[in-house]
């Protein structure tokens, strides 16, 4: 076992300042390429005490490495998992630690040694371009997602990395906008998640955000850094930087970042000197202090010593990607949320059906930026249909195939190499066929399918605009001629939205007769897809975000900050009132709300008991199956407070389950326990909860509540943080 403080005494002052700065990006201009090409950044090796350099690799969908190398015949592709949006549409943490664990065993096997994920900031406003990458609007649910997908990538000792720490909610302007916001807010809604993942998961390491917070850069925050996540907290691990983030290397070290990523910043940023110039400097000027520094490289050590690199692991670069294309199937399924069913899905596996949508061919896997991944396959829905069995319409199909394939050819619609080396596809016009074509597909088939997709990605936010949060015109005509003539010919339509994070539904909802979100689920899409649509598999997904009606709803108002064509500062007005903690409390009606899904089964609640039990409330409740499917529910436990000196949400998530199968008449008896303090609010220096009269709401979302109890506080609590 390799001694920290034997190899730290040893260590000349260059050798500590290497180890606190990476080797610069792998592959970036003159910069060597990593041993596992495509990775994201890498630690110096200290070669003279046998140090190797650590590896670390993005991201939250699966591992970002290149598929293959120079003058290698062999390939490293990747499993392509879900994106978080769909993982925490599960709300399942027994599923997140089986994606950890697959996702973890390719990050060991490929010869890395930190997964750079999860990433799991909050969905303030649904035009955040990560808000895929990203779990939910409810630091309940992202910390307990992430928590659990930390267990699963450390349980094959490699490390995880939770991001963006923190109140990094856009892109526009990410590098440098200072996000204002009240520390209360903080407490409860932008940093409670990493709270959570830190204290159930213990991560090896924890990645500061790009913006800068009340006035300071995140990875130069002591506040932030060290008397929040080491003094309070708890935190052994160390905290890295995002990549070429922040102004001050010096300052980085002090406020506790203790490795600064990729190294070489004077690369991207002429105005910049290289940081390890600017740290020795500051060093032999007296202005970094070497205790500083040797806590940094201590930080850095403790973890990498338990790496594989470290541990000289044998990576054998043969993950079982069979195993893991499974998982990732199973992820998606469940976190398929079906939004709407009017006796049209299941659908017969004998119908014929009329697939429309440029995304049953051009079909999402998800989004772009660090959070891609280069699987061996995407299963497109069309292709999937197909090898179901389904009788898709294969003239339409063929009209579909010619269409895309003549408009990729042309100037305007070829896709176009993105910098960071991704291919952007511009937007095809939905609407090309005749009316007269759609009245003949009606006639001959029994059921029309819609795929209508969105892509957004890291560095740019969505926009309010048709093509993107709504419909575009030839989208909202699509769906209106189908379903005109589908309907007269006594056929139904459905909706496949194949998107990352909400658009408008409220102008076009009520011409179809189902709607599937399936997300971005994946290599697997196209075959989860096609398993619900046929009931081969039951959906069982709720919403980790909020459909708003219109984003004129939307409470963050002010996104992405002000000045608006070019943002130095976004104020975060509506403080803790986001997502359903705004709708419900201010009586704003949503299109779907947070914790909504249907299933192809129904689920009876009964049997709530409340009781405080020292420093926790105990519920338990039963959940039976009284439907004709077998299906898993998840019931969600909100908390409504009295009123009281503090402002309070109508009501608060505070916890949730998710039943195992259960068959037609299945029954589970639910007990969950609420410690106390999870029901306080911050003000000003601790957590207060008022007394008086406390309501437990169990619902099957947060506004269809099935139950609820009472019980009273007769006296003010307080906790310190
Ligand atoms: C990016 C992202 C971060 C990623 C890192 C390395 O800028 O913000 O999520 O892990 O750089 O690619």
């Amino acid at each position: 076992m390799i001694n920290v403080d034997e190899i730290l005494s040893k260590l000349t002052l260059e050798e500590k300042i290497k180890i606190v700065v990476g080797v610069g990006m792998p592959g970036l201009l003159s910069n060597p390429q990593s041993r596992v090409a495509g990775v994201a950044g890498e630690t110096h090796p200290v070669p003279r005490l046998g140090l190797q350099s650590a590896i670390l690799a993005d991201g939250p969908a699966g591992l970002r490495i290149n598929p293959v190398r120079e003058n290698d015949k062999n390939t490293y592709y990747v499993t392509a998992f879900p994106v978080a949006v769909m993982l925490a549409s599960t709300w399942n943490r027994e599923l997140l630690e089986e994606v950890g664990k697959a996702m973890g065993e390719e990050v060991r096997e490929y010869g890395v040694d930190i997964l750079l994920a999860p990433a799991m900031n909050i969905h303030r406003n649904p035009l955040c371009g990560r808000n895929f990458e990203y779990y939910s609007e409810d630091p309940l649910l992202s910390g307990e997602m992430a928590a659990a997908f930390v267990k699963g990538v450390q349980s094959q000792r490699v490390g995880a990395c939770p991001k963006h720490f923190a109140a990094n909610n856009q892109e526009t302007n990410r590098m440098s906008v200072d996000t204002i916001v009240s520390e209360r807010a903080l407490r409860e809604i932008y940093l409670r998640g990493f709270e959570i993942a830190v204290k159930k998961s213990k991560p090896w390491t924890i990645m500061s955000a790009y913006n800068k917070l009340n006035g300071t850069y995140c990875s130069q925050n002591r506040w932030l850094l060290t008397k929040v996540l080491r003094e309070e907290w708890g935190f052994e691990g160390f905290v890295m930087t995002d990549w070429y983030a922040g102004i001050d290397p010096v300052e980085q070290l002090k406020a506790g970042n203790d490795l600064i990523m990729p190294g070489k910043v004077n690369q991207v940023n002429p105005f910049r000197k290289d940081e390890i110039g600017e740290i020795t400097e500051a060093v032999k000027e007296g202005k970094l202090s070497e205790e500083v520094l040797n806590e940094c490289v201590r930080n850095i050590l403790k973890v990498l010593v338990n790496s594989p690199s470290f541990q000289n692991y044998k990576y054998s670069n043969t993950p079982d990607l069979e195993a893991h294309a499974k998982i990732a199937y199973k992820a998606g399924v469940e976190g398929a949320v079906l939004l709407k069913n009017e006796k049209v899905l299941p659908i017969d596996k004998g119908a014929k059906i009329a697939v429309f949508g440029t995304g049953q061919i051009e079909t999402i896997k998800g989004g772009t930026g660090s959070g891609d991944t280069h699987p061996r396959y995407t299963i497109f829905i069309l292709e999937a249909m197909r090898k179901l069995g389904l009788k898709v319409d294969e003239e339409l199909a063929a009209s579909y195939e010619n269409y895309i394939k003549r408009m990729r050819e042309t100037e305007d619609y070829k896709p176009v190499q993105h910098p960071w080396g991704f291919l952007v596809y511009p937007k095809l016009s939905e609407d090309f066929l005749s009316e007269q074509e759609i009245k003949k597909l009606a006639q001959r088939n029994d059921l029309a399918v819609i795929v209508i997709s969105r892509i957004s990605g890291e560095g740019d936010d969505r926009k309010a605009v048709k093509g993107d949060f709504y419909l575009s015109d030839d989208e909202l005509k699509l769906i209106q001629k189908i379903a005109e003539e589908f309907h007269k010919a006594g056929k139904k339509v459905v909706v496949l939205l194949n998107i990352g994070s909400p658009i408008e539904m409220i102008s076009w909802r009520d011409f179809v007769d189902g709607i599937l979100l399936i997300w971005q689920a994946g290599q697997e899409t196209g075959r989860i897809a096609a398993d619900l649509l046929t009931g081969e598999v039951n959906p069982s997904g709720k919403l980790p975000t909020t459909f708003p009606k219109d984003y004129s709803d939307v409470p963050s108002w002010n996104f992405p900050g002000e000045p608006k064509d070019n943002p130095d500062t976004v104020i975060y007005e509506e403080d803790i009132y986001i997502g359903y903690r705004y709708y419900d409390t201010f009586g704003v009606e949503p299109a779907y709300e947070f914790g909504y899904g249907l299933f192809y089964t129904k689920f009876q609640y009964s049997d709530l008991k409340v009781s405080l039990d020292g420093e926790s409330v105990k519920i338990s409740y039963s959940i039976t199956n009284i439907g004709e499917r077998s299906g898993k529910e998840i019931s969600q436990v909100y908390v409504k407070s009295p009123k009281g000196k503090i402002g309070k949400p109508l009501q608060e998530l505070k916890a949730f389950h998710k039943t195992k199968l259960l068959n037609p008449q299945d029954r589970e008896e639910i007990l969950i326990e609420v410690p106390l303090r999870d029901l306080a609010s911050f003000d000003k220096e601790e957590w207060v909860l008022e007394k008086g009269e406390y309501e437990v709401r169990v619902g099957a979302s947060s506004k269809d509540i099935r139950l609820k109890a009472t019980f009273v506080l007769n006296k003010e609590r307080r906790f310190l943080p």
